[in-house]
């Protein structure tokens, strides 16, 4: 079967609604397109995982605050299209914005219904520079499990906040959905996958890098035994190039999210960094 690509809400709902009723399993990947190998990988696991898969890609305004890359993130339809037909996908839902949000003229909780994550998840990490951002997240991955009704949804670690609050979500709001988390996939060099990558100069490349160099060094400390989240945030700072902005680099347990002090296994520790006018996230998993 070959893969089709669906711009209505009615479209997908009609082609899953004979899916469910032939009882295939339906697994969603939630996008923004600009698909590289870290978006491949989740959709090879949800190949794995489910009959059937779907993909969409909506560079979803309501995610953006005021200043932010929306007008200039990269749109490549036709290839994330080949991409997603490369590896099998059945669906490719690449709704706009009228399709998602209707008419409204202003796309803010004055007019639209949002979905809350709780305080506590948001006002830390990258919610305390991008206000509003996991509001707009929640709600437009609501919408598409409610568009897609899917049984399985796939989420990369390497945005390991929004992982976190969906699985919240998809807990204190009753889901039926699985969600299913997927190591962050790397450059032969450690870079982690970004589409935002393609933003950065040759010298700002080399300078987001040591992000990711520093990460590592982290958890070569921690196996050898240093647990003092202290030291361990000195010993990033040391590697970070001068050039590199830190937002900020974070020691959460993996599994409560919980602020830690002492490092032990199963904890994250989580960067955000500004390279030139680019920002990056990056984590590893101790
Ligand atoms: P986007 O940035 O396109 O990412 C889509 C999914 O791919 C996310 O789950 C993200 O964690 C995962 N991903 C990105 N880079 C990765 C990498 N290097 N390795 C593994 N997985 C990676 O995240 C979003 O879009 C949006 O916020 C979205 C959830 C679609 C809601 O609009």
């Amino acid at each position: 079967m070959s893969t089709v690509l669906l711009n209505k809400i009615s479209e997908v709902k009609k082609e899953i609604n004979n899916w469910k009723q032939s009882g295939y399993s339906v697994g969603l990947v939630p996008t923004m397109g600009a698909l590289h190998r870290g978006h491949a990988s989740l959709i090879k696991k949800a190949k794995e995982t489910c009959d059937k898969v779907v993909v969409s890609v909506f560079v979803n305004p309501i995610q953006f605050c005021p200043g932010e890359d929306f007008d200039k993130y990269p749109r490549t339809i036709e290839n994330d299209k080949k991409i997603c037909e490369e590896l099998g996908v059945d669906i490719v839902f690449a709704p706009n914005a009228k399709e998602m949000y209707g008419e409204n003229s202003r796309l803010s909780n004055t007019e639209l219904t949002f979905v809350c994550p709780p305080y506590n998840f948001v006002d830390c990490m990258c919610g305390k520079s991008r206000p509003g951002h996991f509001d707009g997240v929640a709600t437009v991955v609501l919408k598409l499990f409610n568009i897609v009704k899917p049984d399985f949804a796939f989420f990369g670690q390497k945005d390991a906040q929004q992982l976190f609050i969906i699985k919240k979500m998809v807990k204190d709001l009753n889901l039926d959905i699985t969600i299913i988390p997927c190591p962050i996939v790397r450059e032969d060099d450690g870079l982690a996958l970004s589409s935002r990558n393609s933003y950065l100069s040759e010298e700002e490349r080399k300078n987001a890098l040591t992000v990711s160099k520093a990460l590592f060094y982290i958890k070569e400390l921690y196996d050898k035994g240093v647990t003092d989240t202290s030291i361990l945030f000195d010993s990033a700072i040391s590697i970070l190039d001068k050039n590199i902005e830190l937002e900020y680099i974070e020691f959460r347990d993996f599994s409560t999210f919980e602020k830690v002090k002492e490092v032990k296994n199963n904890t994250l520790a989580a960067i955000a960094v500004k390279s030139g006018k680019t920002r990056l996230i990056d984590n590893i998993i101790l």
